[in-house]
């Protein structure tokens, strides 16, 4: 079921995120494409994260900022999927720089997901660039058609 449910998910296109936090002066982020909105009033978004990830850990009661990326930043996706970049890292303090859009959270809730955590956060501040998104369908980074 697992594989076959996977494959069946798989189908629902996605855009591609990567939450990032800092703790102890120290930046993290996770590649994540479970990034969903939730409510506008108030403004709630959600991600879910593996348990088993560093990630999930980190997010635990700590503001977070979700990075909408661009589709020239497949690399940057890779890099924060546990697969390194070839050129530095662009942070803008907690943010990655050049992405689609930055939405800033406070932390809101979190949610018993199964073998996830489901992490909602309160939206406090949101940044939005020209460009076009990466998408994330059947396990291959692609480009939105016109
Ligand atoms: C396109 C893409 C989407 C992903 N989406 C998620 C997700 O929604 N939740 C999650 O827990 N992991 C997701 N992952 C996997 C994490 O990015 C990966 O496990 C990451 O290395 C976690 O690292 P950590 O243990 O250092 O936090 C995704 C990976 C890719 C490439």
């Amino acid at each position: 079921m697992t594989r076959e449910l996977r494959d069946c998910l798989g189908h629902f296109a996605t855009g591609v995120t990567v939450v990032t936090c800092e703790i102890d002066g120290v930046k993290h982020g996770a590649t994540v494409n479970s990034f969903t909105a939730v409510s506008l009033e108030p403004p709630l978004v959600l991600v879910s994260l593996d348990r088993r990830s560093k990630a999930c850990h980190h997010l635990d009661n700590r503001p977070f900022v979700v990075n909408v990326l661009k589709a020239d930043q497949g690399d940057i996706a890779m890099h924060f999927a546990g697969r390194p970049a070839a050129r530095p890292i662009p942070w803008d303090g907690t943010r990655i720089r050049d992405s689609l859009a930055h939405i800033v959270c406070a932390p809101w809730r979190s949610y018993d997901g199964g073998d996830h955590v489901l992490y909602l956060g309160e939206v406090e501040e949101i940044e939005v660039h020209q460009g076009d998104p990466l998408v994330f369908y059947r396990g291959a980074f692609r480009e939105a058609g016109a």
